[in-house]
C-alpha cells in the first residue's frame, strides 16, 4: 500500500486522460518538439497512431481542450532482459514527456501507469525504454515510481553522441502497483471515453 501514498499528492484538478486520438496528434508532435531532441515526421507519428492508438495515452486540460502531455508507445518481440533465451513480448516506451507549465503533477505517472496497463493487456512481459543517461528527471521517475532497472547502455545511441540508459521491469514487478494506479484513475473519473 505504501508504493502509492503518492496518489494524494498529485495535483491533476482540471486533467483528463484519454487514449491518442487522431485529433492530438498535432499537439503531440508540437510538444515533443518542445521538449525533447528526439523528433519524428509525421509519417512517423500517424504509423505509430495507427498501429498504437490503444496503447498510447495523451492528458488533456480540459478548460483548453488541448493535450499537455503524452505517452506514446509500441509493441516489440524479443529476448527478455533478465533470460536471453526467452522470446517474449514486450511494450517500449517510445516516447514521453510533459509540458513544462504542467510537471511536477504527476501527468507522466499517471499517462506510463495507464501505457503500462494497456501493454499488459496486449501480453507485455516486460518494458522497456531508452533515456539519456543525463535525463535525471526521467532517470527519478522511471526508477522511484516504476521500479525500473538500468539493464543496459548504448554507447553514442543519440544523435549528438550521448549514450542512452535501456531501462526495463518485468510485469510482475509492477503489476500491483498499476493495478492500483488505474483503479484511482478510474475511481477519480479522470478517463474520458470510458
Ligand atoms: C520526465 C518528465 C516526462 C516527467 O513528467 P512529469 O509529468 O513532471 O512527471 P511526474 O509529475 O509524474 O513525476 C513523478 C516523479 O518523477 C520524478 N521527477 C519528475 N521530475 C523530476 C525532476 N525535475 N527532478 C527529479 N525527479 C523528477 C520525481 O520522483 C517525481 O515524483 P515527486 O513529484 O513526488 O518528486 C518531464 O520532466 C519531461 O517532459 N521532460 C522532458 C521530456 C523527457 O525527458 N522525456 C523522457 C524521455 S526518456
Amino acid at each position: 500500500m505504501s508504493d502509492i501514498k503518492f496518489l494524494s499528492k498529485l495535483k491533476l484538478d482540471g486533467i483528463k486522460f484519454r487514449r491518442l486520438t487522431y485529433f492530438d496528434l498535432a499537439r503531440v508532435k508540437w510538444l515533443n518538439e518542445l521538449c525533447l531532441p528526439e523528433n519524428y515526421s509525421w509519417r512517423t507519428w500517424l504509423g505509430l497512431y495507427n498501429l498504437f492508438s490503444d496503447i498510447s495515452f495523451v492528458a488533456i486540460d480540459t478548460k483548453k481542450d488541448l493535450a499537455c502531455a503524452y505517452c506514446v508507445n509500441k509493441m516489440d518481440e524479443g529476448p527478455s532482459f533478465w533470460n536471453k533465451n526467452k522470446i517474449i513480448k514486450k511494450g517500449h516506451v517510445f516516447s514521453v514527456a510533459t509540458h513544462p507549465d504542467y510537471r511536477k503533477r504527476g501527468l507522466a505517472t499517471i499517462l506510463l501507469a495507464l501505457s503500462f496497463d494497456a501493454m499488459f493487456k496486449k501480453g507485455a512481459e516486460e518494458i522497456f525504454l531508452e533515456v539519456r543517461v543525463s535525463n535525471t528527471p526521467a532517470i527519478t521517475l522511471y526508477q522511484k515510481r516504476f521500479k525500473m532497472d538500468i539493464v543496459g547502455r548504448v554507447v553514442g545511441y543519440y544523435h549528438d553522441g550521448e549514450d542512452c540508459y535501456v531501462m526495463a521491469v518485468p510485469r510482475i514487478r509492477v503489476e500491483n502497483l498499476i493495478r492500483e494506479i488505474v483503479r484511482y484513475v478510474k475511481d477519480k473519473n479522470l478517463l474520458e471515453y470510458e
